[in-house]
């Protein structure tokens, strides 16, 4: 188990009954199973300091190890970030390169010291328009997660991903396979159709976190958010950190779940 870190406030790891602790004293109930983060503000975050706003997403990388390392620390089981969408190739050719760069040195990283820190890495989004180095490095990180225990931390990140377009893929295969006579159209709900997207076997995330004020899903887990809590913060994404973690994670317990149900 990792080390406690001390300062004020923040959750240490959970104690052998799942729960975590307060420095400062007093049970908290076990954080949610899968926490999901629009790691959004990076560029508003260097415009403000008289940045280039390639300069913001190197600082949201580093808020991302923190944050991840945090999360297993506590005992989430998921994380997964919003790193690149769909739409994010509009943005000009430099801060595309540059986002592409970081990926690469975190996942050449990771190649490292995921099975040191039982990390397990796993990529959502359509990978075939990545530079096949790029490509490479994750199918790397694939098998490196295929030998750590299912029990692992996992940290799933989105790349070239959009909620819209996954689910189109979903749909493109399970109508591939009724064409090819392995399944029939009535067999589809929402358990099989789930088998088909990118978060298969994962489960949806109960807690989704917008940092940067703005409010909104842009494109991120369409489907696996039709139950999540949302927490929206101003806190810009390289300005995030663990306190503002423990602050959504407590929103997130004072929220009176449903689920289209009546009020116990
Ligand atoms: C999020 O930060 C990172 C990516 C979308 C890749 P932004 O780059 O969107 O930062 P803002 O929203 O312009 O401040
Ligand atoms: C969402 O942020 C995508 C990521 C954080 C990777 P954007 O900055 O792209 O979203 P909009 O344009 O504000 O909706
Ligand atoms: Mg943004």
């Amino acid at each position: 188990m990792a080390e406690n870190r001390n300062e004020t406030g923040r959750l240490t790891p959970p104690r052998a009954n799942g729960t975590a602790r307060r420095e400062n004293g007093g049970s908290l109930p076990a954080p949610p199973r899968h926490i999901a983060i629009i790691m959004d503000g990076n560029g508003r975050w260097a415009t403000k300091r008289g940045l280039p706003r390639t300069a913001g997403h190197k600082a949201g990388a580093e808020t991302f190890r923190k944050i991840a390392t945090y999360c297993k620390d506590l005992g989430v089981k998921y994380l997964t970030v919003y790193a690149f969408s769909t739409e994010n190739w509009k943005r000009s050719e430099t801060e595309v390169s540059a986002i592409m760069a970081l990926l690469k040195k975190y996942l050449l990283e990771a190649v490292d010291t995921m099975e040191r820190d039982h990390i397990r890495l796993h990529f959502f989004g359509d990978m075939s328009p990545i530079a096949p180095e790029l490509r490479a490095l994750a199918r790397e990180t694939d098998e490196i997660t295929e030998h750590l225990s299912k029990d692992d931390f996992q940290a799933n990140v989105c790349l070239n991903y959009g909620g819209r377009d996954e689910i189109l893929r979903a749909a493109r295969r399970f109508a591939a396979n009724c064409a090819a006579g392995k399944r029939r159209p009535e067999e589809l709900d929402e358990a099989v159709f789930s088998g088909y997207l990118d978060s298969a076997g994962i489960p949806d995330p109960e807690l989704i976190i917008r940092p940067s004020g703005e409010q909104r899903l842009s494109n991120f887990l369409l489907w696996q958010s039709a139950y999540a809590e949302f927490y929206y913060t101003d806190t810009l994404w390289p300005d995030f950190d663990e306190a503002e973690l423990d602050r959504a994670i407590a929103a997130y317990h004072a929220r009176d779940r449903r689920f289209g149900g009546v009020k116990k």
